[in-house]
């Protein structure tokens, strides 16, 4: 193992940065990991097409067919790193309360403990990475700078994709600019000589640790996407949920779209669904024919930072500059945008590759082609019955080339919104739409959204998994809190808050079919929402004791004759008897939160149950 003591002497001479704070936290971790080279991101093209080509000479990068996919790669993880691991993430705060019933709690002096001995000469025979990065339009309000620090090549290349990042945070981050510092190390080897694996990890030991009182972040072991690429759900969820609650603004899982009505008239929703129920689809909808004269655009697919502006507006930002989206399902049928954001420049994890150096997944393609290797390398057949493509496979595109991308996507100043939406799977409960009848009922009906087991998940098939706000693994201190800060919007009256909808793309009839089309039909759904908003509510709807769903003749289907009148009414049913039972699994949930619960949920609680 290299002894190495970095001088912070040296390290200040060739340090692209004065920023004192900085120096002395990139000095103090590469003195406690030893890496052999400390490397400062530019964030240049160059540096990229460097770092992809010693990927590829290490393995951990597969050049695809330049013809097809001009400037891609594939990469295949460990077995052990496919995922986020809820079980190895962490809250830590000083009080156990302060985490909540939700998450995984560490006391902050115990985490560092682990943390420390486990990234002592962790980098040894590595190059130490330093990424400046921008969560945000470059400069904005809204927007925050981040550092990360990993041993990873691959993160670098992602963040590159994922972050506005290099020397020009530097220079906004000036000598005395704040910074969330994001420390990541794929770990020690395992075994001698694992330390030139093509993906390394650590395969017995994760910890991805938050520490929301000081900011900061320390996760060790994976380096997959979300556990390893901090900027995303580590920062902009967890930490920023944290930061949003002291400063009053909100930072969520939602997708952000922009939708142009015929007459030009422009309005933009925030959306939050649980993962893998279509956030990226929605986001990059493209209009039925019926409907082709309405326009949707795209400002991020799962994030969103929201701030109030000084005119009690909610304004909101994408803190991404990309898609690190899942692979399988997604196709020209049922996602044409993603599909063009991936033809070129992307990174994808664990998607199965062709005979002829292209990529390939279930639901790509009604069958599979001859030839495929698996994502773990080894040649694929139908009939081995397992999927070619990890499910969780991914693609790492950039937003700008995305086709539907929002003119406004970059603007400091960030977009007003005009509706929330919030969705998970239900087969049965929740209406294709219903309109709250006011914020307050809106936060109850996000509080207590959930989502129900495919077969495809573990556990048992139709079991609700509640995830508020689709936050449950992402919210970074206890979720009773942030239902009262989600609801202390409306305290002063001075915020201009846009109606709440819940949405359910996923309700089926007793043959378990689903009886919505959904994907670009969902912009009916939308549409209605937009004339919903239009001062003087130019769309009806019906009052029901969910809040206002709209009647058969509310919503445009023109085109979509399979959904008439029988068919409607199935898809707006409200059933008293799984309403009764839904009614008392959400006031079991909710009852988890003690007296962190705020006392306007259980009174609405109390009301819908009385109208059942
Ligand atoms: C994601 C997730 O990766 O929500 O976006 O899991
Ligand atoms: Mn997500």
């Amino acid at each position: 193992m290299t002894e190495q003591t970095v001088n912070s002497q040296d390290l200040l001479a060739a340090a692209p940065t004065r920023n004192q704070a900085l120096l002395a936290w990139v000095a103090k971790v590469a003195n406690l990991t030893r890496p052999a080279a400390i490397y400062w991101c530019d964030g240049s093209q160059q540096e990229y097409d460097r770092l992809c080509a010693e990927m590829v000479a290490q393995g951990t990068l597969i050049p695809l067919n330049q013809e097809k996919r001009p400037g891609s790669f594939l990469a295949r993880s460990d077995i052990s790193d496919v995922a986020r691991v809820e079980e190895r993430t962490f809250i830590c705060t000083e009080s156990k309360d302060d985490a909540g019933p939700t998450n995984n709690w560490m006391a902050p002096s115990e985490a560092h403990a682990v943390l420390d001995s486990l990234f002592d000469g962790c980098m040894a025979g590595r190059t130490m990475y330093v990424i400046p990065f921008s969560m945000g339009p470059l400069g904005s309000d809204i927007s925050h700078i981040g550092v990360e620090i990993t041993d990873s090549p691959y993160v670098v290349a992602s963040m590159r994709i994922m972050t506005r990042m290099g020397g020009k945070v530097l220079d906004l981050l000036g000598e005395t600019g704040d910074f969330v510092p994001c420390l990541h190390s794929v770990g020690k080897p395992l075994a001698e000589g694992d330390s030139d694996v093509a993906w390394p990890c650590n395969a017995e030991t994760k910890y991805i640790c938050h520490f929301p009182e000081t900011r900061e972040i320390v996760s060790y072991g994976s380096g997959y996407g979300g556990n390893a690429l901090l900027g995303k759900k580590c920062f902009a969820l967890r930490i920023a949920s944290s930061m949003a609650r002291e400063e009053g603004w909100l930072a969520e899982h939602m997708l952000i779209l922009g939708l142009t009505s015929p007459a030009g008239v422009k309005k933009y929703v925030a959306a939050a669904f649980p993962s893998a129920c279509g956030k990226t689809n929605l986001a990059m909808l493209v209009p039925p024919a019926a409907l082709s004269d309405w326009k949707v655009t795209t400002i991020g697919d799962d994030i969103a930072w929201i701030k109030v502006d000084g005119e009690g507006k909610l304004r909101a930002i994408n803190p991404e500059a990309g898609y690190f989206g899942v692979a399988p399902g997604t196709s020209e049928r049922t996602n044409p945008n993603a599909m063009a954001s991936m033809a070129r420049d992307c990174i994808f994890t664990n998607v199965a590759l062709t005979a002829d150096g292209d990529v390939w997944w279930e639901g790509l393609t009604d069958s599979p082609p001859d030839g495929l290797t698996d994502w773990q390398g080894n040649p694929w057949s139908k009939e081995s019955g397992k999927p070619a493509a990890h499910p969780n496979a991914r693609f790492t595109a950039a937003a700008i080339n995305c086709p539907s991308l929002d003119p406004e996507w970059d603007n400091p100043q960030g977009v007003p919104l005009s509706a929330f939406l919030f969705g998970g799977r239900r087969a049965g409960t929740i209406p294709l739409v219903v309109e709250s009848f006011d914020w307050t009922h809106g936060v109850y009906m996000a509080a207590t959204m959930g989502s129900e087991t495919t077969a495809a998940a573990a556990g048992k098939v139709g079991q609700v998994r509640r995830d508020p706000m689709a936050m449950l693994p992402f919210c970074g201190y206890n979720m009773g809190d942030y239902f009262a800060h989600w609801l202390s919007f409306a305290d002063s009256g001075a915020v201009d808050l846009p109606p709440i909808y819940c949405v359910n793309w996923f309700r089926v009839d007793a043959d378990g079919k689903f009886l919505w089309p959904g994907f670009g039909d969902n912009l009916r759904v939308l549409k209605w929402i937009f004339e919903r908003t239009e001062s003087g509510a130019e769309a009806g709807g019906t009052g029901t004791p969910l809040g206002i769903v709209p009647a058969f003749e509310n919503i445009d289907l023109t085109g979509l004759d399979k959904v008439d009148a029988e068919r409607f009414a199935r898809l707006v049913d409200i059933d008293p008897t799984l309403w009764r039972r839904e009614l008392e699994d959400q006031a079991a949930f909710l009852a988890r939160f003690g007296e962190q619960l705020p006392p306007e949920l259980a009174a609405w609680q109390k009301f819908i149950a009385e109208s059942f």
